[in-house]
């Protein structure tokens, strides 16, 4: 069967009290065994979420929303895979958009990156993605190739068991203005055919591909009835608990 993986990126939201008053929120609603639901919050609430989640025996997956490329050592300010693992963090985002944009990370980081998650058996949820000029320029195609070889190159597929990549067009992220479900199956199908270049098609079948950029409860259907799109990455639709619900009900 399909999956149906559902990721909450909450970005620099939530305070711990928040963070618990939204999980408490989740509780009370029966979730579909069919569907996946994982939550990233800040780093601050991860332990705490994850510690509710197991006393409310919850089929939820706690995470984190980024990791240092480095083990350990002097890195003021950084967060370690051993760090986030030890705290209850199952798996991490890697490469988001706003990572590679704002705090510059290079392909060649996010490669260490994963390597560092993998390290410590948390699943990378590796982001890729097109800018609107791009998209503008006809280069999508070359751009997701990029940042797939880049981020992965140097794996096995043995290395790659747990991947998870999600496609998130720059251009679509917290703008409100989402991909059609063709541009975001087109671009999902580049995504495999690259994966299977590199690591056969029986592996890439294996593979879930989640879409991410401005997903609403409206989307999901459309969205979940394309071949290759394994799931949803939501941002700002996933603050409120009511959102999120409608979205995991689609
Ligand atoms: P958005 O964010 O849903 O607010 O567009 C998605 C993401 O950044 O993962």
């Amino acid at each position: 069967m399909k999956r149906a993986i559902i990721v909450a990126n909450w970005k620099m939201h939530k305070t711990q009290l928040e963070a618990k008053a939204f999980l408490e929120e989740m509780a009370k609603m029966d979730l579909p065994s069919t569907k996946e639901v994982w939550i990233a919050p800040s780093y601050t609430s991860i332990s705490v979420l994850e510690e509710m989640r197991k006393n409310l025996n919850l089929s939820i997956l706690i995470g984190a929303q980024n990791v240092n490329e480095h083990n350990l050592g002097a890195f003021t300010g950084e967060i370690s895979a051993a760090q986030l693992s030890d705290a209850g963090a199952k798996f991490v985002i890697i490469g988001h958009s706003e990572r590679r944009h704002i705090y510059l990370e290079s392909d060649a980081m996010i490669e260490k990156k994963i390597a560092q998650a993998l390290n410590e058996s948390m699943i990378p949820l590796l982001c890729v993605g097109e800018t609107e000029d791009q998209r503008a320029q006809g280069v999508t195609k070359k751009i997701l190739s990029f940042q797939i070889r880049g981020a992965l190159g140097s794996f096995s597929k043995e290395d790659l068991q747990s991947l998870v990549v999600a496609y998130e067009p720059v251009w679509a992220i917290g703008t409100g203005k989402i991909a059609t479900p063709e541009i975001a199956e087109e671009a999902h199908q580049m995504i495999k055919k690259d994966l299977a270049n590199m690591f056969g098609e029986e592996f890439t079948e294996t593979v879930p591909v989640l879409y991410g950029g401005s997903v609403k409860a409206e989307s999901m259907q459309n969205l979940m009835k394309q071949r290759n799109i394994n799931g949803v990455l939501v941002g700002g639709a996933s603050l409120a608990p009511d959102t999120f619900q409608k979205i995991i009900n689609y």
